[in-house]
């Protein structure tokens, strides 16, 4: 099968300010037999569910064929968008019993997750489950140990990984363009209601078309309340908070990158500050991890920052700064900065001394870290873009699933990686409720 690899030798658009470069487009098998259709069920058929699906069908010979959802109204909307033959019902059992089904999406709340993944593991389906594989970290020994003994595939859904950029970044990080990674900085800085989880609650949401009591599941019971089912982020008894839902993305990205199993500390805090609607979440939040130094990186300190009432409208970043220079991950493009280190010292501090005394300094000036630097690499700003037709990161991380089912080989993000990133960003959570910094053990995914 052709690889998704990308060309060592991009292809240059621009070089001012700065190189621009293209990556080289993937490669990817042209077409599945007829007889090697996948057939597809999805099991929590909201926004995420059904980016999902349409990106699991932009992969050649899948299906989807079921839908399971806890309200009438996205039921309604799957048969409105594949199809009236598509089996629907509330019960995920009832999915899952069906023999036609290959594999399933998990796409619920993060309270559903560990439950409706072990369960299909069990009957025998290929997982897709959606980030963080988790609600708490105590959940994921068991969906490792089911997947095992299960022989079944299960792809963890933080598709951003598996994008050209992250690829790019591992490579450049590997050839020493920071040189030693100091620093992690990743911030998402919001402005609008939905972006701080206000989603529209439909009309016709009532105790009938809602099965609010299933919803629950194993939380506490409480009365029917359309803004737990429709805005179940804001309410820790079914998610993650802004750690679950957004730093996990970081995690999993950066342990691909450098390679890393995850901190070994958290230190959180935070507070509601603005989106006083009931939620029992913070909207601000900062979490401080601590690295260990292993065989692929040396110790470093990591920021994350999630802040949903940014008055200046947003924004978002994903930088690792090294000794040698910067990584920038965007959505769609990689930047590495790597600036000259022969610097001589500058008017400030030669201000003391004659000018006789600072031309001797400048002609014998070597930069300290110049000693130390170990990559060969060229100075200056570089990025990289991903090609204008590029299928995207969700399209590659759900081909890496299909190919890996239909060759039995190993997903890119199988359920221990997925715990490494769920546990690392839930340990945000612990720190911020318990109020004191939390200490994880990344190899044996638990807290000290
Ligand atoms: N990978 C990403 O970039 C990404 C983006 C957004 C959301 N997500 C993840 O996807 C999941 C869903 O998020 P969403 O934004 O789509 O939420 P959503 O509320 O829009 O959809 C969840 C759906 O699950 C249904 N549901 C709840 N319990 C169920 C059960 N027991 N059985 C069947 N259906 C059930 C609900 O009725 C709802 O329609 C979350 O875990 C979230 O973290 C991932």
């Amino acid at each position: 099968m052709a690889s998704a690899a990308v060309s060592a030798s991009p292809y240059l658009i621009s070089a001012s300010q700065g190189e621009r470069l293209f990556l080289a487009p993937r490669e990817y098998q042209a077409s599945f037999l007829a007889n090697d259709q996948i057939n597809l069920g999805l099991i929590g058929s909201g926004i995420q569910g059904i980016y999902d699906t349409r990106a699991a069908l932009s992969v050649d010979g899948v299906k989807v064929v079921a839908a399971c959802d806890l309200y009438q109204g996205r039921l309604d909307r799957a048969k409105e968008l594949w199809g009236d033959t598509l089996f629907t019902t509330r019960d995920y059992r009832e999915l899952l019993e069906r023999p036609d089904i290959d594999a399933v999406i998990v796409a619920t709340p993060d309270h559903w997750h560990q439950k409706i993944t072990i369960a299909a593991l069990n009957a025998g389906k290929h997982v897709y489950c959606e980030k963080p594989m988790v609600q708490k970290w105590e959940e994921g020994q068991e969906i490792i140990a089911t997947q095992k003994s299960s022989g079944k595939i299960c792809q963890i859904g933080s598709q951003g990984m598996s994008s050209l950029v992250n690829e790019k970044g591992k490579q450049l990080y590997e050839d020493g363009a920071i040189g030693e990674l100091v620093m992690l900085d990743f911030y998402n800085d919001r402005y609008s209601a939905e972006g701080a989880w206000q989603y529209p609650i439909p009309p016709d949401q009532n105790p009938d078309t809602v099965d609010f009591d299933t919803f629950l599941g194993n939380a506490p019971k409480v009365p029917y309340d359309a803004k737990r089912f429709f805005r179940w982020r804001n309410y820790k008894d079914y998610g993650t908070g802004v750690a679950g839902d957004l730093f996990v993305h970081a995690f999993s990205s950066l342990h691909y990158m450098i390679d890393s199993m995850g901190p070994t500390s958290a230190l959180a805090t935070g507070g509601l500050r603005y989106w006083k609607d009931g939620r029992d979440v913070p909207d601000v939040s900062i979490t401080l991890y601590d690295f260990p130094k292993t065989k692929t990186h040396a110790a470093f300190n990591a920021v994350f920052r999630v802040n949903f009432i940014a008055g200046s409208g947003g924004g978002s970043g994903f930088k690792l700064i090294g000794t040698e220079g910067e990584l920038e991950i965007g959505w769609n493009s990689v930047t590495v900065k790597r600036s000259k280190l022969n610097m001589a010292p500058g008017d400030y501090s030669m201000v003391a001394f004659t000018e006789a005394t600072q031309e001797q300094i400048r002609n014998n000036h070597v930069h300290p870290r110049e000693k130390t630097r170990k990559s060969a690499l060229k100075t200056g700003t570089t990025t990289w873009e991903s090609p204008r037709d590029y299928k995207g990161s969700h399209h590659d991380h759900f081909y890496n699933f299909f190919t890996a089912i239909r060759e039995k080989g190993n997903v890119i993000q199988d359920p221990t990686f997925g715990l490494r990133a769920a546990g690392a960003a839930i340990l945000a959570n612990e720190s911020y409720y318990k109020k004191q910094p939390v200490e994880w053990n990344p190899v044996l995914m638990k807290t000290v």
